[in-house]
C-alpha cells in the first residue's frame, strides 16, 4: 500500500527514532494507551504530520479498497466523525451504527462478541465505542480485523483521544521535561486516565492531578506511575498549581458528582484564571465543555481546544494507516 509522504520529525523529538523497535512493532488493535512505545509515538506523529499534507491537498485514493465499521453504543460527535472523515480522506469506505445500543442486535440480546466476529466478516477495521469498561477489550479478544477503542465504559480508556492530545502538545514543544496539570472528574475521566499513561513515557514529566478529593485519580493510574519512576501530586486547589504548569488539561466534572455548583466554579477556568498562567502555557480539552472552561478563554492564544480536534483528523488517518497496511 503507497504510504504519503512523511515529515521528519523535529531533532529534539525524535527519542529511539532510530530503534529496532520503529516500524518493527505492527499494531494489532488500540485498546489502551499504555500498549504505545515512544517509537511507536514517534512514527504515529510523523505520519500525523504527513496526513496534515494529505489532507492540505484534499485527500488520497490511497485506501479505497477498505471498509471501517464504526460501532458507537454511546454518543459522540468528534471521535467518530473524525474516524470517518480521516477514512474518507484515505479515500476507503465506512459502514456506520452511530447508535448501536438501539439499532444493533444487542436490541435482541446479541453480545457485543458475536457482533464483531459479524462485522469483522464485512469490514477492514472495527472502531467501538462501548458501555462497559472493558468492552474494547473484549471486541479485540475476538476480532479478526484491527479493533480501535474510542473510549469505553466510564471509567476505561479513550485511547486515541490521548494520542492526539500529545499529538497536539508535540506540535507545540518537547515532550521531555513536561509538567502538566490534568484538571477535573477523573477517576472517571477515560480521556485524562489515557493521558496520564502516555505522559508517563516520556522523561522528567510532572503530572499534577486536580480535583476534588473524592474525584481524584485512582490507584491503577498512580500505581503505574509510582511503578515507573514518574513524578505526580494530587492537587484539590487549583491555584496552587495552575501559575507552575506547561500544559492545563482541563476535562469536565459532572454536576451530580459534586456537592454543589461552588465546587464545580472552583474548578473552572475563565480569563481571569488564564491571567495567572504561563505566558507560553498550553491550554487543552478534550471537548465537549459546559461551565469547566468559559468561551472567553477562546480567543487566547494558549487555546489549543479546537486544534486539539481538528489534530485528531490528522492521527486517526495516521492510526489507520498504520493499522490497514500491515493486513
Ligand atoms: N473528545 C471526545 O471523545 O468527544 P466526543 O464524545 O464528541 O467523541
Amino acid at each position: 500500500m503507497p504510504q504519503p509522504t512523511i515529515a521528519p520529525a523535529k531533532p529534539n523529538q525524535s527519542p529511539g527514532l532510530d530503534s529496532p523497535l520503529r516500524g518493527g512493532m505492527p499494531l494489532k488493535h488500540v485498546v489502551e494507551s499504555q500498549q504505545f512505545t515512544v517509537p511507536l509515538l514517534m512514527e504515529l506523529f510523523e505520519r500525523s504530520r504527513g496526513m496534515e499534507r494529505v489532507v492540505a491537498r484534499g485527500g488520497s485514493l490511497d485506501y479505497q479498497n477498505r471498509i471501517m465499521t464504526t460501532l458507537f453504543y454511546a454518543p459522540s460527535t468528534r471521535t467518530r466523525l473524525s474516524f470517518e472523515a480521516a477514512m474518507h480522506r484515505l479515500g476507503g469506505r465506512v459502514l456506520s451504527t452511530e447508535n448501536a445500543g438501539a439499532f444493533s442486535s444487542e436490541v435482541e440480546g446479541e453480545q457485543v462478541e458475536d457482533s464483531i466476529r459479524i462485522i469483522g466478516s464485512y469490514s477492514d477495521v472495527i472502531v467501538i465505542r462501548h458501555l462497559e469498561d472493558d468492552g474494547a477489550r473484549r471486541a479485540a479478544e475476538v476480532s479478526p480485523v484491527p479493533v480501535i477503542n474510542a473510549g469505553d465504559g466510564k471509567g476505561g480508556q479513550h485511547p486515541t483521544q490521548a494520542l492526539l492530545d500529545l499529538y497536539t502538545i508535540y506540535r507545540q514543544r518537547p515532550l521531555d521535561g513536561l509538567s502538566v496539570a490534568i484538571i477535573g472528574e477523573l477517576d472517571k475521566g477515560r480521556t485524562a486516565r489515557s493521558l496520564a499513561y502516555l505522559l508517563a513515557k516520556f522523561d522528567r514529566v510532572k503530572m499534577f492531578f486536580v480535583s476534588p478529593p473524592q474525584l481524584q485519580m485512582k490507584p491503577d493510574i498512580l500505581d503505574y506511575l509510582e511503578e515507573h519512576g514518574v513524578r505526580y501530586e494530587l492537587e484539590s486547589d487549583i491555584d496552587r498549581v495552575i501559575g507552575e504548569v506547561d500544559v492545563v488539561y482541563q476535562t469536565r466534572i459532572r454536576p451530580e458528582r459534586v456537592r454543589d455548583v461552588t465546587d464545580l466554579r472552583s474548578y473552572a477556568i475563565d480569563s481571569t484564571v488564564v491571567q495567572r498562567m504561563k505566558a507560553d502555557a498550553l491550554i487543552l480539552h478534550p471537548l465537549p465543555r459546559t461551565v469547566e472552561l468559559d468561551k472567553s478563554v477562546d480567543a487566547d492564544p494558549r487555546a489549543m481546544y479546537f486544534r486539539q480536534a481538528r489534530y485528531g483528523l490528522y492521527v486517526r488517518m495516521a492510526l489507520l494507516t498504520m493499522l490497514l497496511e500491515t493486513r
